[in-house]
């Protein structure tokens, strides 16, 4: 079958080169030409563990290819994807539609036979509905339908994801539309992934159902986690015990410095737009947001306490991405946490494996080639991402390079027992300190 995918930002590209791979012809379509240019020269403009290989097998074997026009792409097209960006609006919570729609308008121009118009980016309730009206307005002759297809790819895990999905959420209204959308995922029938044919309003809200429940997750077991502080629990044992429950599960219960990333905060905040929208507040949600922004402050003033005051001592921070495996900063706990301590008086000397070009562009701070040059000198150590390679640091050299043992661990990558027992001014997050 051929696909457009249009947008190659990170959904996009991920959702286009993986869509090759189960066997149909992909056309990659995006208005920035260097992009495009680089994508045809296999150079991949974001970090995504295998998403090189992935798109460089497809694009030899022909099957994937890269386009700046529309019109060239379109042609015998089954299904024209849009994968476009729909950030945060400047000012307030509500998604930014701009680029879905002028996409919409741009398929409408180039629409000849039969397509089914597919939304991946993540859109509030009610977006497909005014990309159906937006193309049948442009071009009240045309063939087609539209469905809803949000993804549910993790950045640092997404080709994975794309392959072993826990399911697939496609909403729309014809059996035309469903046959072509089927036989889209049909590979995946191998895995008996489940399919689930909905209407467009429900697959929208799904996705954002979706994120809210997992940020909540997140921040119910951070609260936890401050409980715990207080009462002498440990929370990685609390969320153990949780998640035996099958009806809680074990994943998104890691406490930690607070969610980030380009979904969560962005979706979270949609979602509070579209409740306040149609008058059903959706206070959990509310309390979700807040109980998150504050947080990353509060982690702040944990490395602050441990180091007994920052002003003119030097810090050094590991990890400043959202998450390991990505070079993303959007919404990073990091955005918070080293401008506070900078204006607390600290000089921070920071490492990151990834992200250290994202942060140049957002933190005005020294970038170290590895972790242990960061802590050379400083005062106290902070770890502020799960990286692997910092799960193995060769704690007698930390303990050597740092002027004073102390280390904030806001991923609880360390056992207190070894961090006490190792000489280590410990703190980490819902945790007791041994010793
Ligand atoms: C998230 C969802 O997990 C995906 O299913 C979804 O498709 C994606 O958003 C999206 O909407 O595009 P992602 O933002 O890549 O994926 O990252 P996650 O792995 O979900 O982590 C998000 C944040 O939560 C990170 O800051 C992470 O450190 C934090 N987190 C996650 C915790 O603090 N504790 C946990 O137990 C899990």
């Amino acid at each position: 079958m051929r696909i457009v995918m249009i947008g190659t930002g990170y959904v996009g590209l991920v959702s286009g080169a993986c869509l090759s791979e189960f066997g149909h012809e992909v056309v990659c379509v995006d208005t920035d030409t260097a992009k495009i240019d680089g994508l045809k020269r296999g150079v991949i403009p974001i970090y995504e563990p295998g998403l090189d290989e992935v798109v460089s097998v497809n694009a030899k074997s022909g099957r994937l290819s890269f386009e700046t026009d529309l019109k060239v792409a379109m042609p015998g097209a089954e299904a024209v994807f849009i994968a476009v960006g729909t950030p945060t609006r400047r000012g307030d919570g509500h998604a930014d539609l701009s680029y879905v729609f002028a996409v919409a308008e741009e398929i409408a121009a180039h629409l000849s036979g039969y397509a089914v118009v597919v939304t991946k980016s993540t859109v509030p309730v009610g977006t497909n509905r005014k990309v159906e009206e937006i193309i049948r307005k442009a071009h009240p002759d045309a063939k087609f339908d539209v469905a809803s297809n949000p993804e549910f790819l993790r950045e640092g895990s997404a080709i994975e994801d794309f392959r072993r999905p826990d399911r697939v959420i496609v909403g729309c209204d014809t059996d035309r539309a469903r046959a072509v959308m089927r036989e889209i995922y049909r590979p995946l029938y191998l895995h008996e992934t489940p399919i689930v044919f909905t209407s467009c309003e429900s697959s929208e809200l799904i996705k954002y159902a979706s994120n809210a429940f997992l940020a909540t997750k997140i921040t119910f077991i951070n609260e936890v986690a401050n409980l715990c502080e207080k009462v002498g629990a440990n929370v990685q044992d609390v969320a153990r015990g949780m998640g035996l429950d099958g009806r809680i599960g074990n994943k998104f219960l890691h406490a930690g410095p607070g969610f980030g990333g380009s979904c969560f905060p962005k979706d979270t905040l949609a979602l509070l737009k579209t409740a306040q929208e149609y008058n059903t507040p959706t206070r959990i949600v509310e309390a979700v947001v807040a109980v998150n922004e504050a947080r990353k402050r509060e982690m702040a003033e944990k490395i602050e306490k441990a180091l007994g005051g920052v002003a003119g001592k030097t810090v050094a921070i590991l990890g400043l991405t959202f998450k390991p495996n990505t070079d993303d900063m959007r919404d990073a706990p990091s955005l918070v946490i080293v401008p506070y301590l900078r204006e607390k008086g600290a000089r921070i000397r920071a490492f990151d494996p990834e992200g250290a070009k994202e942060a140049k562009k957002r933190l005005d701070i020294e970038m170290c080639a590895d972790a242990y040059e960061a802590m050379d000198g400083a005062d106290g150590v902070a770890i502020l991402t799960e990286w692997n390679e910092f799960r193995a640091l060769d704690l007698g050299r930390v303990k050597s390079l740092l002027k004073r043992p102390v280390m904030v661990d806001l991923r609880n990558i360390y056992r207190p027992e070894t961090m006490t027992a190792a000489g280590f001014v410990y703190v980490s997050v819902g945790r007791p300190n041994a010793g």
